[in-house]
């Protein structure tokens, strides 16, 4: 058996999801033994053991700044790390704009503009997202559907110390939720949607095939292994990725989600380890 380490969320990330961020690390722990992987869990705050002597490999679903600093000095070293620390950056709104925009992923037109002299909104109807982190609160992320509720969202942002906004055009259709874990030449990559709940569904058709595209190449524009996001279908049946996150929860489909998960770090592991590069440190 090969130790490997895992790195929880700081619960201050995950509001109203505590349980299911911590769920989907034992779940994935658990199963990383079918894979001869013994996997120690630690809170990001507590997480020295892994760093001193991180074996096989570290999977962390950890955000914040000091504890990516610490797993890019990992990266840095050779270390195999899922997600990537610079993965998990490129999921901060600011960034995912320009990455989608380079990569040709489909989604809505979105731009960021300074909340304290923003000019007219974009569009008649749009949303204000924070530009940083994913909402921890519904502040974060604010529909404007006129010129009032444009410059009091903004003024909202403002109040907040938050100077820069991300705004994104409104899509009508039906919102989907999609998960997915990448895949390799030996591995299959791992999907799996549904319907957001809380909607009055419109019903439009689409092709799985055009849904899993999107998400994948959203995906791979970030750089992120383990990621879930938003897409919304439109009447024309094409899913625009609204969102991605990195590492979401899984909640509905943890055992499923969990042992994909499982796999790809195992074969990322392995192969890592296998890599000349360690191969010629063990031996010097
Ligand atoms: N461009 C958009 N078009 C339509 N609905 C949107 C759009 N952006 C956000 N929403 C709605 O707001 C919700 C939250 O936005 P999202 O960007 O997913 O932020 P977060 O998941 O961080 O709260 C979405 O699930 C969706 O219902
Ligand atoms: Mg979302």
């Amino acid at each position: 058996m090969t130790q490997c380490w895992g790195i929880y969320r700081e619960p201050s990330h995950s509001p109203g999801r505590i349980d299911d961020d911590a769920g989907i690390m034992d779940a994935v722990a658990a199963a990383l033994a079918d894979h001869d992987l013994v996997a120690t869990l630690l809170p990001p705050e507590a997480a020295d053991a892994a760093f001193a002597a991180p074996a096989a490999g570290i999977f962390a679903m950890c955000e914040r700044e000091a504890i990516l600093a610490r797993l890019d000095d990992a990266v840095g070293s050779g270390i195999p790390v899922v997600n990537a620390p610079e993965a998990v950056r490129n999921t901060y709104r600011r960034r995912t704009v320009e990455r989608f925009r380079l990569g040709g992923v489909p989604s809505p037109a979105s731009r960021i503009v300074p909340a304290a002299a923003p000019g007219p909104a974009p569009a008649s109807q749009v949303w204000v997202k924070r530009p940083d982190f994913h909402a921890t609160q519904a502040a974060d992320v604010v529909f404007a559907g006129s010129d009032d509720e444009w410059r009091a969202a903004l003024a909202g942002f403002v109040d907040r110390g938050i100077h820069e906004v991300v705004v994104q055009a409104h899509v009508p259709g039906d919102l989907v939720k999609f998960y997915g874990v990448v895949g390799s030449e030996n591995q299959p990559r791992w999907f799996h949607w549904f319907y957001h709940r809380d909607q009055e569904l419109a019903g439009h058709a689409f092709s799985l095939d055009a849904l899993r595209n999107a998400a994948f190449r959203a995906a791979g524009a970030l750089g992120v292994e383990i990621f879930g996001g938003d897409a919304i279908v439109g009447p024309d049946g094409r899913p625009l990725v609204i969102d991605l996150n990195a590492w979401p929860s899984f909640a509905l489909c943890r055992t499923e989600a969990a042992a994909a998960i499982a796999r790809h770090l195992a074969c990322t592991f392995n192969r890592e380890a296998s890599a000349p590069r360690l191969a010629t440190s063990r031996m010097g």
